[in-house]
């Protein structure tokens, strides 16, 4: 409490003693209290099986201690060594058209393999008992970015783990084959054992099978993570979590199920250039890692410090833009910040990686920027345990996500991720904060409810967000959302199923456009991507299509339900007008704003215990000004009345309660 910790990955096992001395005093230098160790252990520690080999790790761990700099460790179980797979190769992944994964890259394991599991568990319960109870364990981190290559396995051991899943899951053999609809293209199944997962085919496969293969996937490794974390609580008291990936282009797991397992929340998040608007995905990530904890604090656990090295063309960071991004996390409910990794890679495959400490060494732009970083953490260390407060809540589904952009549907060019983000990032230009929530969650405390896209949803959701509305909150659903119950199965009588009455709409047909092409929108918007046969029933006509397949039809509806209001989008609009429609929406439900223009800043108050805190993150390059009275902790400066904000600038202020 009181302090942001600043913490790293570190691999000794890529460097010698010296060099670890070297590093360490440096870390002081730098201010680094948190330190992720033997991610990657595995090779060294037991070098062939049943031997162990310690005495480095020893050596690490009390060097760091001695050095008042706490061990984050790791289980060191995340890539098998090659003993291992030479041995049992029976523990390598397979991939859907069934050829095997072989080692020489990380991650190299089927996530049912009771053999990896033996072995892994067996070198666990070894660091357990030898760490366990160090003074300088601060946490566990289990395995690395679990699922990261590994989440979707289809060999004969994940085959017959799946089938053990489905059994469990439906009971009878009848059961799956409904909730399948296996009637269509003679799928019925007759027996467990002719169940596949849903292996490479000719055409396109049973998208229910690959939704529950997807819940299976997720749902194995975590029972593998469960079974880590219950050998490492017989051995130690110190908290336990694993690094997740809430990112753009990762997806396998439902972190929904996996996030009330951890001690802490813990998430790596990468700036992803292939993207439109990276930093706004940022904001969005830092938002649904606050959602998986609940809104407590939580840990970034991986960030880069410049470039990474596995995207096409691996942009930098300039000057104040690793600050930026941090705060960025920080505002967003974030008490520790730590980077992948320490000290550059001489060696294998990410030695392009950028790191806090660069291959230049310290005379370098790079180390000056994470001196700066280190200083600013700690001017605006009192924010810790302070929350975000937030009236609008986004509902969020990984189950959703996986349906959705299945085999064969209405247009390629949907991908629920960018409507997602579209939606966010309107509501983020106006100052507005969201709590991101599964679609389990209670609603009653949020003035408004987005739900951009949620094609799958299950009855009871459904009606839980039906009864929101009723009893006097603001909702806004955009389209492709209510369309399927939980076994995939379309929600008949027009959709979109679910909220047709709460939205007070029917729609008839969806008539896609081509990528490219688009409608222009009563109200001056113009939409791509969708449109739909839409007819109101309750609701009234915000704005109709003037042009495109259907003229004259509604795109924007309002309803007003019970005591509610909820609005309905049917299109994907461009970012003037969906941040017009938000604005709209948004005032109607009387959420406060914090500005009302676009523009790439952010603007997000942390609170708690009597204290507020307004940051101000200005990604853009003309300086922006907001009414603040108080202190600013970054220029260490009174504020008195308007907090001036330059062009790439940040600004974090102790408010002062109004007179
Ligand atoms: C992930 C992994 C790290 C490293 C970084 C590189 O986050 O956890 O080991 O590979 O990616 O960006």
């Amino acid at each position: 409490m009181n302090s942001i910790r600043l913490g790293c990955d570190y691999n000794p096992e890529q460097w010698t003693p010296d060099v670890w001395r070297a590093d360490v005093a440096l870390m002081r230098e730098a201010g680094v209290d948190l330190v992720a160790i033997n991610i990657f252990g595995w090779s060294s520690l037991e070098p062939a099986p049943g031997q162990y080999a310690f005495d480095d790790l020893d050596e690490i761990i009390e060097l760091l201690h001695a050095n008042g700099i706490r061990v984050n460790l790791g289980t060191g179980t995340s890539s098998p060594p090659p003993w291992l797979t030479t041995r049992h190769p029976e523990v390598l992944p397979a991939a859907a058209d069934g050829t095997t994964r072989y080692p020489g890259g990380r991650q190299a394991w089927c996530p049912s393999s009771p053999v990896f599991r033996d072995r892994a568990f067996a070198l666990v319960r070894e660091v357990a008992r030898r760490y366990g109870e160090h003074p300088a364990l601060a946490l566990w981190h289990v395995s690395n970015e679990l699922g990261c290559h590994n989440a979707l396995c289809y060999c004969e051991t994940s085959a017959e783990a799946f089938r053990t899943w489905l059994r469990r899951r439906y009971g009878k053999i009848e059961t799956l084959n409904e909730a399948w609809g296996t009637s269509f293209w003679s799928q019925r199944y007759g027996d467990w054992a002719e169940i596949q997962p849903p292996r490479a085919a000719l055409s396109v496969r049973n998208p229910a099978q690959i939704v529950d293969f997807h819940r299976f996937s997720s749902d194995e490794l975590l029972d593998y993570y469960r079974g880590e974390t219950a050998i490492l609580r017989a051995h130690s008291s110190a908290p336990v979590t694993t690094n997740f990936m809430v990112t753009a282009h990762i997806r396998n797991l439902d972190y929904w199920s996996w996030a009330p397992e951890m001690d802490v929340i813990a998430n790596d998040h990468y700036l992803d250039h292939r993207l439109g608007d990276p930093v706004a995905e940022l904001s969005f990530a830092a938002d649904l890692t606050r959602g998986l904890a609940g809104g407590r604090p939580w840990i970034l656990m991986e960030q880069a410090a410049g470039a990474v090295n596995w995207q096409p063309h691996n942009l930098t960071k300039a000057p104040g833009e690793m600050l930026r991004n941090t705060l960025t996390h920080v505002a967003r409910g974030a008490d520790s910040i730590c980077f992948f990794q320490w000290r550059a890679s001489a060696q294998g495959a990410e030695k392009f990686h950028s790191a806090m400490l660069p291959h230049a060494g310290t005379d370098t732009v790079a180390w000056r920027e994470v001196l700066r970083l280190s200083a600013a953490l700690d001017a605006i260390g009192e924010v810790a345990g302070t929350t975000v407060d937030a009236d609008v809540a986004l509902i969020f589904s990984w189950e959703s996500w996986w349906a959705a952009e299945g085999e064969a549907r209405p247009s390629q060019a949907v991908e629920y991720l960018d409507q997602v983000h579209a939606t966010h990032r309107a509501l983020r230009e106006l100052g507005v904060t969201c709590d991101i929530v599964s679609p389990d969650a209670d609603l009653s405390g949020y003035r408004l409810v987005v739900v951009p896209c949620l094609y799958m949803v299950g009855d009871v959701a459904a009606e839980r967000i039906t009864e929101y509305v009723a009893a006097g909150g603001h909702l806004l659903v955009t389209f492709f959302s209510g369309i399927v119950d939980e076994r995939d199965r379309i929600r008949l009588g027009g959709y979109p199923g679910a909220f047709r009455d709460v939205l007070g709409v029917r729609t008839e047909e969806f008539a896609p456009l081509k990528p490219g092409h688009e409608v222009t929108l009563t109200n001056g918007a113009t939409g791509a991507l969708w449109t739909e046969r839409l007819r109101t029933t309750t609701a009234s006509t915000v704005a109709s299509y003037l042009d495109g397949p259907l003229p004259g039809i509604p795109a924007i509806t309002r309803n007003e339900f019970g005591d509610g209001v909820a609005w309905y989008l049917a299109t994907s609009l461009d970012a003037r007008g969906m941040r017009d429609m938000a604005r709209n929406v948004v005032q109607n439900a009387a959420v406060d704003l914090l500005k009302e223009d676009g523009g790439d800043v952010e603007a997000v108050r942390r609170t708690g215990d009597g204290r507020s805190y307004l940051f101000v993150v200005n990604h853009g390059v003309n300086p922006v000004e907001y009414p603040a009275t108080g202190h600013n902790l970054i220029t260490d400066e009174r504020v008195g009345g308007t907090l001036r904000v330059e062009g790439g600038g940040v600004g974090v202020v102790r408010e002062e309660a109004p007179a």
